[in-house]
Formats: C-alpha cells, sequence, structure tokens
C-alpha cells in the first residue's frame, strides 16, 4: 500500500474504532461482538506497529475507555486507571513471560496473583481516614466520574472502615457488576449484564442506580502508599478484612503450565458463578517486581488478560421448541439458560432440523456448547454427555405440524435418493396459521414488496388483532383502528400509509418473489418474469396448466416446476395472487433495449461503497447491460471495490479486459 492509502485505510478504521469506544464506553451499548471490537483494535494496534509514522497521542490505542460524560464532574485520577493486555492462547503467555525476565534482565523467581476477569465496569473508591470520600468511574483512564452517591447505594461498599491497620488515604479499585440471575430478571434494552451495570452505575438520579443490585468486588488499589504489604495476594487478604469482599476463586499459582491447566478447568467451571467472567487475569504477585516492572502506555507490564473464548458458551437446554417456516420446514429452536457468549445474551438456539437432532442425540436437560460466531445464527456444536442426566429420554420429533396439526413429511430427493433432513407441514397455503404469518412477513421484507414500518413484530401484532389473515389485507387496514392502539402516533400511521401506498407499484419479479414460492429466490422470479412479461400472462400459465413451459426457461428445472404447481393447486394461494393483482399495479417488465449499456457485460469484485451487489446488479441491468459471474473472454468491464479478488483481477488483466474503479463505472452511466 502506497503511504496515502495506508493514512485513508487507518483513519477509517480509526473512525470505526472511535464509534464503538463511544457507543460502548459512554452509552453503554454497543452495536458489534467484543470479539468484532477486539478485532478492530488489534488491527489498528498492528497498524502503528507496523507504519511508525501512524501513531499519535490521539489514537484511541494510547488511551482506555471514552471521555467522561457530561452529565458528571470530572476528576483525574491520582493513578491512572489502566486497562490489561490480552492473552488469547499459550503462545501469547509464554511471550508475557518471556518479556518479563527481558525487562528484570535475570530469571527471577516468580508467581502470579491469579484472579477471575469478571465482565462489569471499574470503578475507584477513595477512602480518607476511614471514611468513603470520593468515587469514581474509569473514564479515559486518566479523567474519571465523580459517581460517589451512585456507588454509595451499592451494599458491598463500606462507607467507613474502623480498622487501625486500613491506610489513612487509599484508592480502592474493583469491579461493579450485576449478577446473571438479576439480569435475566430486569426488563431492560441492554445487551448484556455488563452494560446494565455501567448504564445503572452512571444514572444521573442515584435512586435510579438504587433499582438494580449491583455488587462490588475489589481487586487493587490505586493511590496508596505502604511498607508493609509485599505481595499482591496479601493486599487480597487485607481487603477482604477490611470489609471488602474479594473473589473467592483468587488463587496463587507459579508457572505458566499452571496457569493454563487453571484457565482450561475454569473456562468450565466459569457457568457456575453467579457472574459473567470473560478470563482470569494474572499479575506478578510480589509488589516489588511490579514496581520494577511498571507500565506500557496503557497497561501493565505485569499483568495480562487470559481471555475465554468469545464465541462459544456452555448452557443447557430447558425446552425444545418447533417453529414452522414459511415453506412449513419445522425447525426444532433449543430454549437454553441465558448465556453470555461474546457480550451478547443468548437464549436461543437452532437446532436447525429432525436429523440433526437424532444424530447428535439432543435432548432436552443437557448441557450443550452453542456457538455464536459473526453474524451465524447461534446453534449447538456438541452435548457434554458427562453431563447428561441419567433419566433423560430421547427427544421425539413430532409427527404432525404444531401449528395446524397437519401431517408432515420429509421429501425424497431423486437427484440425492436421499430423504430430505428437514420435515414439513403438508399445507401449502394459508390454512396452517405459522405458514401464512411467515408468508406475510415474507411479503412485506425488503427484497420484497419493501414495506417500512410493517416489521415482522408488527405483523404479528396484527395478525393476533385479527386485522390480517392474508397479504392484500395490508392493502384494507383500518387506520382509525391502528391509530387507536398503543405505540401509534399519527406521525407513524401516517408513515406506515405512505410506505404501503408506495409499496402498491410494484415490478413484476419482486411481486413474483413477494408471494413467496418455495425455490422461487429473486434470481427465479426474475426468470420467470423476463419470459412472462407481465402478470396476466403468468396467471394465464396457471390457468391453463402450462407450467411446464417454464422449462424453456435456463435455468428453471424439475424442482421449481414441481414447486410452482403444488403451490398453485393450493386455492389459498392461487386467490392472494389473483386478488393482489387487482389491487396492485405490477408494472410489466420492459427489457430496456436502448441503455447506454447496451451489450456491455460486467463483473463486480470487491465491495462497493454506499452500494450493494444487488443494486448494482439492476443499476446495469436498468441500463441494458448484463452482469457475468465468471471472468472469461465475453467479460468487457471488471469493476473493482473495496478487497478485491486478486485472483480476477489477476485473470481480467492477462485476458486484456477493461477494469474500471466504482467511480469510473458510475462515469459510463453518465
Ligand atoms: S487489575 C492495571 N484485576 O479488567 C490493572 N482488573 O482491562 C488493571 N478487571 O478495567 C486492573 N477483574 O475493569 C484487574 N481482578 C482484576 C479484574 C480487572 C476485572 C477489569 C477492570 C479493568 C479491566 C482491564
Amino acid at each position: 500500500m502506497k503511504v496515502s492509502q495506508v493514512r485513508k485505510y487507518y483513519s477509517d478504521k480509526i473512525s470505526e474504532l472511535k464509534k464503538h469506544n463511544q457507543l460502548y464506553f459512554e452509552k453503554s451499548s454497543p452495536e458489534i461482538s467484543d470479539s468484532k471490537y477486539d478485532k478492530i483494535k488489534k488491527e489498528v494496534t498492528e497498524l502503528e506497529k507496523k507504519y511508525s509514522f501512524l501513531k499519535n497521542l490521539s489514537s484511541p490505542t494510547m488511551s482506555v475507555g471514552y471521555s467522561p460524560s457530561k452529565n458528571f464532574t470530572k476528576f483525574t485520577h491520582r493513578v491512572k486507571m489502566l486497562s490489561l493486555s490480552n492473552a488469547f492462547d499459550l503462545n501469547d503467555l509464554e511471550n508475557f513471560e518471556k518479556k518479563i525476565f527481558n525487562y528484570l534482565n535475570n530469571k527471577v523467581d516468580i508467581e502470579y496473583s491469579v484472579e477471575p476477569k469478571i465482565d462489569g465496569i471499574s470503578a475507584s473508591l477513595t477512602y480518607k481516614n476511614g471514611l468513603l470520600v470520593m468515587g469514581t468511574s474509569r473514564g479515559d483512564g486518566s479523567t474519571g466520574e465523580v459517581i460517589t452517591e451512585n456507588l454509595k447505594t451499592i451494599n458491598d461498599i463500606p462507607h467507613k472502615i474502623a480498622n487501625k491497620d486500613f491506610p489513612k488515604d487509599i484508592d480502592i479499585r474493583g469491579e461493579v457488576f450485576i449478577e446473571k440471575d438479576d439480569f435475566n430478571k430486569l426488563k431492560n434494552n441492554f445487551a448484556n449484564p455488563r452494560n446494565a451495570a455501567s448504564g445503572s452505575l452512571r444514572q444521573k438520579n442515584p435512586l435510579e442506580t438504587k433499582k438494580i443490585p449491583l455488587n462490588f468486588i475489589a481487586y487493587t488499589y490505586g493511590y496508596f502508599k505502604s511498607d508493609k504489604i509485599k505481595k499482591q495476594s496479601d493486599f487480597l487478604s487485607s481487603l477482604k478484612k477490611w470489609g471488602f469482599k474479594t473473589n473467592d476463586h483468587n488463587k496463587v499459582l507459579k508457572t505458566i503450565k499452571d496457569l493454563e491447566n487453571f484457565h482450561k478447568k475454569f473456562e468450565n467451571d466459569r457457568y457456575d458463578l453467579k457472574y459473567d467472567v470473560d478470563g482470569l487475569v494474572y499479575k506478578i504477585n510480589s509488589l516489588d517486581l511490579q514496581n520494577r516492572l511498571g507500565f506500557t502506555a496503557n497497561s501493565p507490564r505485569w499483568a495480562i488478560a487470559h481471555k475465554f473464548s468469545a464465541d462459544s458458551a456452555f448452557s443447557t437446554i430447558k425446552d425444545i421448541n418447533i417453529q414452522v417456516g414459511r415453506t412449513g420446514a419445522l425447525t426444532p429452536v433449543a430454549r437454553i439458560k441465558p448465556v453470555n457468549i461474546g457480550g451478547v445474551v443468548v437464549s436461543n438456539a437452532t437446532l436447525h432440523n429432525e436429523d440433526e437432532i437424532f444424530r447428535k442425540d439432543i435432548r432436552i436437560g443437557d448441557t450443550v456448547k452453542i456457538e455464536r460466531a459473526g453474524d451465524v445464527i447461534p446453534h449447538v456444536i456438541l452435548v457434554d454427555l458427562k453431563k447428561r442426566n441419567k433419566n433423560s429420554q430421547k427427544y421425539i420429533f413430532p409427527n404432525t405440524c404444531p401449528s395446524c396439526g397437519s401431517e408432515t413429511i420429509k421429501e425424497f430427493n431423486k437427484t440425492t435418493k436421499k430423504y430430505d433432513a428437514v420435515r414439513r407441514c403438508i399445507n401449502e397455503g394459508f390454512e396452517c396459521e405459522k405458514i401464512a404469518i411467515e408468508k406475510i412477513k415474507h411479503f412485506i421484507s425488503k427484497d420484497a414488496m419493501n414495506i417500512d414500518g410493517l416489521g415482522k413484530k408488527v405483523i404479528e401484532n396484527f395478525w393476533n388483532l385479527g386485522f390480517i389473515r392474508f397479504p392484500q389485507d395490508i392493502y384494507n387496514l383500518d387506520y382509525k383502528k391502528i391509530s387507536d392502539l398503543e405505540g401509534w402516533g399519527n406521525l407513524s400511521v401516517s408513515n406506515l400509509k405512505y410506505s404501503i401506498d408506495q409499496s402498491k407499484k410494484v415490478s413484476l419479479d419482486k411481486f413474483l418473489y413477494a408471494i413467496g414460492i418455495r425455490h422461487i429466490g429473486i434470481e427465479n422470479a426474475k426468470l420467470l418474469a423476463e419470459y412472462v412479461k407481465s402478470i396476466k400472462t403468468f396467471i394465464s400459465f396457471v390457468n391453463k396448466k402450462k407450467l411446464n413451459e417454464f422449462l424453456n426457461i435456463d435455468g428453471i428445472g424439475d424442482t421449481q416446476i414441481n414447486s410452482l404447481k403444488k403451490f398453485f393447486t393450493n386455492k389459498s394461494n392461487y386467490n392472494v395472487i389473483t386478488e393482489l393483482s387487482s389491487i396492485l399495479n405490477i408494472s410489466d417488465l420492459k427489457l430496456n433495449k436502448d441503455g447506454k449499456l447496451l451489450n456491455n457485460t460486467f463483473m463486480i469484485t470487491g465491495k462497493l461503497s454506499n452500494m450493494s451487489r444487488a443494486e448494482a446488479k439492476s443499476l446495469i441491468e436498468e441500463n441494458s447491460g448484463s452482469v457475468v459471474s465468471s471472468v472469461n473472454k465475453k467479460l468487457k468491464y471488471l469493476i473493482i471495490g473495496e478487497k478485491p479478488t486478486n485472483r480476477k483481477v489477476q485473470q481480467a488483466k492477462e485476458l486484456g479486459i477493461k477494469i474500471l474503479s466504482q467511480k469510473e463505472w458510475l462515469n459510463l452511466l453518465n
């Protein structure tokens, strides 16, 4: 990368990091998972390491947390409240210890104070002459917020300490947190206990803080002078003696191997704790050595946080429910004991289908490992058989549809000569309640009729109120009745009306996709629309039972034809499409044959800015161009976005295909 490109890339990443810092630390409502956040931060740190010209003092990697809120008085910590560097594996731990030995320039005898890293929010308490005189949040590490009154509402925090050996002037530091059960009982909008603790602790009104059961566990000091205490573990014992809660699982260990073993054991044991723990903290136990080692910009050299897996966790299955999808598929869903996976509290996990339950022999009551990585739906990856109850029984998958009671079947696939893994309700139409609701949800979705303001929840609500039974009912809603409902104001009703009216004008392909025929996705709907050109012709194909003719279309095969036939043998499906065709203005498909891109073929690689692939494709097609899916001689232009696939670019160069940036491509249109 060129220097200018590096700078641009870096500054984009910094903006991203700052945005997420603010969401996390200031607003207590992050939009991304902790592991995604860690990844961005790691990338920024690595860029700074690689290109020394990037680093400056305002980089978010140089501080921790976020600037204190304007709601509170600021306070400059006497001793900074720093962060900890992270270790994820044995290698990181070995490097940590190696660096310590290098720094000390000799192989001293060391031991570690090992402490669970509670996933809460840190606070500092200043005691003078035994009295709690001030409490602060971490803020950006240098300056915190004065939240004394809020902290005083926490029962675990002593206001007065009478012990003779309690230092005359000391900052006690520790973690404020909510227990898992208390969090699950709370009705709130926070994603996890940490955010709830942070939000509650930083309420303007301490009475609000008091409503939420916060706890405090002490683990270190800020300002403090003593010759007597020589070890972190002794400091922890003193904390206990002075009346603070300390962690019962704190211990002293000697070697990296011991740390590794304890970490392995604790990673599983942590589910039995009342609070979320996201790792273990290892601190060099000798305070003398800690002093010699000192700090880097934002973390001590003498401590490290050894994190637990951020994308999987163990939990137990409380129940298994069967969901019925738009095409009748029965999907089993495990209701699990809520568990925090990388910052998201998960209480449901998909079990995919009947075969999956059978293969893994998943049962109600089982202890299971749940994975939640990226945007993938949380799912069960294994059953811990050692923890299975002796009386547990095999799960029996229902034979009938839990929604309408109809028969269910597993289809036989003639090509693979196997039965489908999925069991389905044989109902095709609106007679099955769950299928009907899912069909309507699909109808309004973004890629279909795209009716803003009619989300999935609203559809469920309107269904329960009896406002809708079929998609066409959407165009006959009683807006007066809606405006009387709780949560609906004049503005939201008029927005809803507007977006419903807007959706009346729709292209044929979108409409064919919206009616939700199995195996007719966006692409196949386009192919059908191009073939029939108008809704009238499409309906006449159905009436005249000429659906086999669609086999002429390249891309449409037996699977799609059979699905279309099955769909239209159902009367309610047929009625929906005929009724909608008289309500809506379904535009015929006119292929634009005189657009600027006529006879030009395009391919896109990499991410485009401000535009999805689908949108770019539509734009090309609206202008008579076509989009191909492989680099070959027929391709005229390769459009490259951010992070293109190198192989494609290389192939295009070899074949002499023109390469366009997004801007150059858009210029062709203008
Ligand atoms: S020691 C300079 N000990 O982890 C020493 N921190 O990333 C830093 N934390 O802000 C603090 N348990 O919120 C320490 N036993 C423990 C801890 C702990 C949780 C949190 C704390 C801190 C963050 C550091």
